[in-house]
């Protein structure tokens, strides 16, 4: 199914195959699953901002794991872009230093030697700056291979760098461009940048990047609700109580605070990915899984969520920054300190969404995340509705709702909590536990890092993963009123400590309905 997703180049279309006959159910051991490997075009990735925390960290590391594991096309080469003035050698050091080669030197080898480094300065003059003539003779004679223009640059520089392209004539029918995430810092910003993006590359050729949704277990999502009959029946209000969406880190801003600050959770986490979850989650089943249908309903959800006026906001919404603390066991700084200058810009958020249509209406979606919390987990809890009346004695304990737990990382799982009897005599008792579906205990595989698997669908030009401009635009719409209730209000920031579930009015927004957030320990262990 997954690989349905991803293998049919250039539009893939996902066309159900006659139904099998059921095979039969046996107690059959964990098998690691096949890997398929889906071959890709040639192509030439150019990454602007080459030498960037994202490039060093995230895309190299995606390319080089693609590249072991065979998908990378013999004369592929990846050209890092950047105002460095480091040679191919001291560029291919500066990796070799940053990524693990897995104990495999000799494709290592061959992975660095596919690498390039040009100088560049993308806010200058592209007549001036020799870097733009020095980037046209590398990929000169290949102007029918797939270029992939990857821009790890603030969003400030898209539309500059997309003109530069244009006028150093590097853009072919087979380029397309990566755009990662924010795409602008409020809706209009949005506008422009993708207004000026889209006069030097079609909408085919723009790959919006949100790499929540290359996650596995974000693809998940996908075949959980629509290849299983169980849940979908009982996916609304009737059935359901409620849902969060939680992305908590134990990371600091540390060396983006730069950019962070700018920033905040709100725009860096909840306007993008936890967005995105939402819609996975909400979405009516499209009719195919093709690139505009899944588009086509994720948007429907971003223009159902009703919008915030500023007593919304209030009543709705918690801002945090943290205080230091300690993060399993160790001291670490405040935020501010970590910037080095005071702010009141917030690295947590909770909030509660509502989507207005009929499946979800009544239905909360309780939103958070935040840096530097007591743990790492983002996960999706889906909430069931009690049961009517409990015909169980007093003593033999509350029965607990159902809870569908997806848990995105670490430990990837689906685990639905079920109300159960305690073995043994001595009188009824009723506990909660889990059906578990543990990934790596079911299929004991790697799973790859979600940069490998959409960087191969930009090489394949394989959009569905990537968000559309009226998405990214929809989901502006939405926050937009958010940051600018926060700011006319003068809302500042909650305090909480480095180390804490986040302030105590996160917990107050979900406990005033009667609810809590889910907490792993309520999970018994796995039936
Ligand atoms: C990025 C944010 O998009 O996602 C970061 O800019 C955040 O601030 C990161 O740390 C989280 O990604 P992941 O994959 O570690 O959950």
């Amino acid at each position: 199914m997954l690989n349905a997703l991803s293998s049919a180049p250039p539009a893939p279309t996902f066309s159900p195959s006659p139904a099998p006959a059921t095979p039969p159910i046996s107690a059959q051991p964990a098998t690691p699953a096949a890997q398929t490997v889906v071959p890709v075009p040639d192509c030439d990735v150019i990454v602007f901002g080459g030498t960037g925390d994202l490039a060093i960290r995230k895309l190299l590391p995606a390319l080089w794991h693609r590249d072991r594991e065979g998908q990378l096309p013999e004369s592929a080469r990846i050209i890092a872009v950047s105002r460095s003035d480091a040679s191919d050698a001291a560029y291919r050091d500066q990796v070799a230093a940053a990524v693990d080669p897995a104990g495999d030197q000799t494709t290592f080898a061959r992975f660095l030697s596919r690498l390039r480094h040009i100088t560049l300065d993308a806010t200058g003059d592209v007549q001036r700056d020799p870097g733009w003539a020095a980037l046209g003779d590398l990929l000169r004679g290949r102007e029918d291979h797939v270029r992939v223009f990857y821009l790890a640059t603030a969003p400030q520089l898209f539309g500059q760098v997309s003109r530069g392209l244009r006028t150093a004539g590097l853009v072919t029918p087979a380029s397309r461009v990566v755009l990662e995430k924010p795409i602008g810092w409020d809706l209009a910003s949005a506008r422009a940048i993708n207004d000026e993006v889209g006069e030097v590359f079609s909408e085919q050729q723009i790959f919006r990047i949100d790499h929540y949704l290359g996650k596995e277990t974000v693809q998940n999502l996908l075949v959980l609700r629509f290849a299983n009959m169980l849940l979908e029946p009982l996916w609304n209000n009737s059935w359901i109580d409620h849902v969060q969406i939680t992305a908590a880190e134990t990371v600091g801003t540390g060396a983006r605070s730069g950019y962070y600050d700018a920033s905040g959770a709100l725009r860096d986490m909840v306007q993008n990915h936890l967005l995105q979850l939402l819609c996975l989650v909400a979405m009516e089943p499209p009719n195919r899984l093709d690139r505009d249908a899944v588009r086509d309903e994720k948007l429907k959800v971003l223009q159902a969520l009703r919008p915030m006026d500023s007593g919304d906001v209030a009543r709705c919404t918690v801002r945090g920054q943290y205080r230091a603390g300690a993060v399993d066991g160790e001291p670490v700084p405040g935020y501010c300190t970590e910037l080095g200058q005071p702010s009141d810009t917030e690295s947590f958020v909770a909030l509660k969404a509502e989507v207005q249509n009929w499946r979800w209406a009544g239905v909360p979606f309780y939103l958070r995340t935040g840096k530097r919390l007591h743990k790492r987990t983002t996960e999706i809890v889906v909430q069931f509705k009690p049961v009517p009346h409990s015909l169980f004695p007093d003593q033999a304990g509350a029965v607990t709702a159902n809870r569908l737990v997806i848990h995105l990382q670490p430990n990837e799982s689906v685990r639905l909590l079920m109300m159960t009897k305690e073995p043994g005599p001595g009188g009824l008792r009723l506990r909660p536990a889990p059906l578990n579906l543990s990934f790596a205990d079911t299929f004991g595989t790697r799973f790859p890092d979600a940069y490998e698997r959409l960087l191969m669908d930009v090489v394949r030009g394989n959009p569905t993963l990537f968000m559309r401009r009226d998405e990214v635009e929809a989901a502006w719409e939405w926050t937009e009123p958010i940051l600018s209730a926060w700011q006319a209000g003068g809302e500042q920031p909650r305090p909480y400590h480095a180390g804490t579930p986040g302030p105590t009015a996160a917990i107050a927004l979900i406990e005033r309905d009667g609810r809590t957030w889910h907490e792993d320990h309520e999970e018994e262990p796995s039936l």
